[in-house]
């Protein structure tokens, strides 16, 4: 990867440690293996491409060039029952990205995609350890992949998925732009994860809120439809006349009929 796009962003995010590819299987998977091996700085990967970019749910991410795929190392201080708090601080400073970079406004599809357009231009992977003694996390993996440019929409997504600009050229200082802009929200929103306000802005941009969905349980498909995100940031929805909180899950919008 060239020079100067890799000491724009360590400077532009104030960050010792930044490892930049053109192309790797997946830049989680590599700050997993460097956790293991013992880092403990703060360090970011970005990749031009990736061979075997991961989603949530063990899908795959598609990772051609023109996205910003990127991931950050950290040590939060933080039980493993509040690690989902850095999911949703993280949908929140990537919503924020995109709506700042685009020009449009951007809504949270639970649990951590971001919608532009009604489709999908961003995904969230938050992968962590936990110390088993104290229940402490012991690192955390943040892993953001954003569809910067309409080259790295392919036809196989075209259907759910956008891209920040549809019309422009690909353009590396904005793929760093868009990577520093995510990446000095999320550190800063890091300092002060106890205030909590990022969990009313999570919940007032919710895309789903009165939508019909399916979702699965227990291979079974369920119909609903949503009230509302908690202050757990659990998913509300109304079920056959009760209201049930979904904890986590892979929602698909529109209705369906029981079989
Ligand atoms: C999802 O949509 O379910 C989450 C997608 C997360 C993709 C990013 S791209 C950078 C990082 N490396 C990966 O392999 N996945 C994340």
């Amino acid at each position: 990867m060239n020079k100067s796009f890799e000491n724009e962003i360590r400077k532009s995010v104030n960050l010792k440690n930044v490892v930049c590819f053109d192309s790797i299987p997946s830049t989680n998977d590599y700050l997993k293996e460097l956790a293991k091996s013992g880092e403990n700085t703060v360090t970011l990967a970005l990749a031009k491409t990736q061979t075997a970019g991961k989603g949530r749910l063990s899908k795959n991410f598609v990772s051609e060039m023109g996205g910003a795929y990127f991931s950050l190392l950290f040590f939060p201080d933080l039980k493993a029952e509040d690690g989902y708090l850095l999911t949703v601080l993280a949908a929140v400073c990537a919503m924020e990205t995109v709506e700042e970079i685009s020009g449009k406004k951007c809504l949270i599809k639970w649990v951590n995609d971001i919608y532009l357009d009604n489709k999908k231009v961003c995904g969230i992977l938050c992968e962590s350890a936990t110390e088993t003694k104290s229940g402490n996390i012991k690192y955390a993996v943040l892993g953001v992949g954003i569809n910067v440019f309409s080259s790295c929409i392919t036809e196989s997504i075209k259907d759910i998925a956008t891209s920040v600009f549809n019309d422009r050229k690909y353009d590396e200082t904005e793929i760093s732009k868009i990577i520093s802009v995510f990446c000095n929200k999320f550190l800063q929103g890091l300092e002060t994860l106890s205030d909590k306000a990022f969990i009313e802005k999570y919940r007032k941009n919710s895309y789903l809120d009165g939508k019909e969905i399916q979702y699965v349980k227990n291979g079974q498909i369920h119909c609903a439809t949503v009230l509302g995100i908690d202050d757990k940031c659990r998913l509300t929805i109304e079920e056959d006349g009760k209201n049930i909180k979904l904890f986590s899950g892979d929602i698909t919008i529109g209705k369906n009929f029981k079989k």
